[in-house]
């Protein structure tokens, strides 16, 4: 298996170097004097580029795997497509916002900022991060279509894998949008900077070392998936205790779109440990060992180098994505796909199915640790919400 290595393109950097600001993660820097003109370019590089510093990997699957998923069309067409809902059917943002074009519009706006002044801050930051995630879509379409044997390969191509991509992307477009008009509604957000955030989180990309492979790409988004529906389950829960129930509505409708897409993912999985459990199994080995990376995790809103990090400690304190919740879905997965249950594997199969299943009880003792350390109060100030403090 000849695996292509290929860096980040550094044709436009004189001069290199590598600045740690946090454990686990590097920053590029420029260290040599450049012209005005080179000093724009890198400035929209600095933060447009990928910034974690590791091999990306490209084209991991062996070409001949190719034809599993060719041989699958058929299997997608009858048991993927049917987790899609017909547009007919669908929910559409406008059903849970004031009607613009009605008279009762701005009495309908004022209750929704009623309800939403009831609501504190780091509820907010929860919120805008989600729905920034959300409105990365572009990305995550790109994503899906890296991957080899199921892309997309005309943007209008009729087999079963490019059209679920395009039918998910068009679901997954209304979540951005609802909680996008919600929050510009609500008044309690900074607009300007959320959407600043939004343009420099498409412009970073993401890079969730999938390798162009549909075995870790459907693993990947399998996890995802789960996690969004954790997350949008957690806020409509919130909501709901601040007494906002149209906003509970809101992230709850969300939640059961992410809980639908997450049955479909799940499924194609099964089937590939059906088929090729040895490939499978490594697939998902090397995803927890490569740790599933969050959608956004190269948020940046022009002002806090840490931001994401920021936002998921508040999500993290709020109870709305824990390190809890991370471990559940890994072993939600272990036991949807019965990778215990697993027989006939390779030397390096079984070794792979034993790092799998070691590793949630491994996490639930690292995070038992880590909740008897006492944790400083910290508070940082978030941009979205006109740079108020709020507890990490
Ligand atoms: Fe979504
Ligand atoms: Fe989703």
């Amino acid at each position: 298996m000849a695996l292509k290595l290929s860096l980040p393109s550094q044709s436009s950097f004189p001069s290199l170097g590598l600045q740690r600001s946090r454990p686990g993660s590097a920053r590029f820097f420029m260290t040599a004097t450049l012209p005005p003109k080179s000093k724009e370019i890198d400035s929209l590089r600095k933060h447009l580029s990928p910034r974690e510093v590791h091999v990306q990997v490209t084209h991991s699957m062996p070409p001949e795997k190719i034809e599993i998923f060719k041989s699958l069309e058929d299997w997608a067409e009858h048991h993927i497509l049917v987790h899609l809902k017909a547009v007919e059917k669908s929910w559409q943002p406008q059903d849970f916002l004031p009607d613009p074009s009605s008279e009762g519009f701005l009495d309908e706006v004022r209750e929704l900022r009623k309800r939403a002044e009831e609501i504190p801050d780091d509820y907010f930051v929860c919120l805008v991060g989600d729905m920034i995630t959300e409105e990365a879509l572009p990305t995550y379409q790109t994503m899906l279509n890296t991957l080899d044997g199921v892309r997309d390969e005309t943007g209008a191509s009729p087999t079963s894998w490019a059209v679920w991509t395009r039918a998910w992307t068009a679901e997954e477009n209304r979540h951005g949008d609802l909680l996008n008009k919600y929050l510009y509604l609500s008044g309690r957000v900074d607009m300007r900077q959320i959407e600043k955030t939004i343009q420099y989180l498409i412009g970073s990309g993401m890079d969730p070392r999938t390798e162009n492979s549909p075995y870790l790409g459907f693993i990947y988004t399998s996890f995802q998936e789960r996690a969004t529906f954790v997350s949008h389950g957690n806020t409509a829960r919130h909501a709901k205790d601040y007494g906002d129930m149209k906003l509970a509505q809101i992230c709850g409708i969300i939640a059961a779109d992410e809980r639908r897409h997450e049955t479909a993912y799940t499924k194609i999985v099964e089937k590939l440990f059906e088929i090729d459990p040895d490939g499978t199994v490594l697939a998902f080995a090397d995803m927890m060992k490569k740790k599933i990376s969050m959608p956004a995790h190269l948020m940046y809103d022009g002002q806090d180098d840490n931001l994401f990090e920021h936002f998921s400690s508040v999500a993290q304190r709020l109870g709305v994505y824990t390190a809890k919740d991370y471990t559940d879905i890994l072993e939600f997965l272990v036991n949807r796909w019965n990778v215990e249950k697993l027989t006939g594997l390779s030397g390096e199969g079984q070794k792979a199915q034993d790092f799998v299943c070691g590793l949630a009880p491994r996490f639930r003792r690292l995070e038992e640790r880590a909740q008897s350390r006492a944790k400083q109060a910290t508070t940082v100030p978030f941009s979205w919400i006109f740079n108020r403090e709020v507890l990490l």
